[in-house]
């Protein structure tokens, strides 16, 4: 039985167990995007495809990238039936598009896959795919304090997350502490330096907890 402490999401049972314990209800954060007929949706790392089907539904053009066919298939039975909704099994490391090809981009808790570098490299990227006035929404792991502080902040942390996951925090406090410790989460700063830098305009941060951070941005 997977806890959430493995990283390969090729594994079918993290999937799963991530879909059924982590992944949480998406309505608010789908809302934050607004989406209507003329959207063309990008989710990296689109996972079980719930986001992209919430958009397919308000008549958006959705285009899901994942490297786990797990996830993929998924997606695909949540999509059945759409007819603008595209699929793709690629790394977000080697993804790419034509510039211009996206209203809105999501990366919901996929950004802690990768490293500084990539992090960078891929933002910049984005910039590219977004149609001037695009909006990116970033959702996941990005600490309120200095990355280097987590072991003094662990109390902070725990006290926040067991607020957040409520009944759920004794069951995924391992995959956290997972994501803490062994992927590669960023702090805001840090985040907010990438995004400035590559020339977004950061329209809003909600920062429910210590660990957990939502920033919106405008191309
Ligand atoms: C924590 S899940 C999040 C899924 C979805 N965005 C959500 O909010 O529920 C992370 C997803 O990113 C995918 N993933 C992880 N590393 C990746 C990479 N390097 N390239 C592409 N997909 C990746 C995993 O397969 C998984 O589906």
């Amino acid at each position: 039985m997977n806890n959430g402490t493995s990283t390969d999401w090729k594994q079918a049972d993290l999937a799963a167990w991530y879909n059924k314990n982590m992944r949480g209800d998406i309505t608010n954060y789908a809302a934050l995007f607004n989406f209507n007929d003329k959207d063309h949706l990008l989710d990296l790392g689109c996972g079980d495809g719930t986001l992209l089907a919430l958009a397919a539904q308000k008549g958006a053009q959705v285009t899901g990238v994942d490297m786990a066919d797990v996830q993929l298939e998924l997606a695909r039975q949540k999509l059945q039936g759409c007819k603008n909704a595209t699929l793709l099994q690629r790394t977000l490391q080697e993804v790419d598009f034509a510039p211009n090809s996206f209203t809105k981009i999501s990366m919901r808790k996929a950004i802690h896959h990768l490293t500084n570098d990539e992090k960078g490299l891929l933002i910049d990227k984005i910039h590219h795919w977004l149609t001037p006035g695009g909006i990116l929404i970033i959702e996941d792991m990005i600490l309120s304090f200095a990355l280097h502080r987590k072991d003094e902040k662990l109390p902070c942390l725990d006290r926040d997350a067991a607020q957040f996951y409520a009944g759920k925090w004794p069951q995924v406090r391992d995959a956290v502490l997972t994501t803490l410790y062994k992927e590669f989460p960023c702090d805001l700063a840090q985040l907010t330096h990438h995004l400035l830098f590559t020339g977004f305009t950061i329209t809003r941060i909600l920062t429910p907890t210590c660990f957990y951070t939502t920033v919106i941005a405008e191309k």
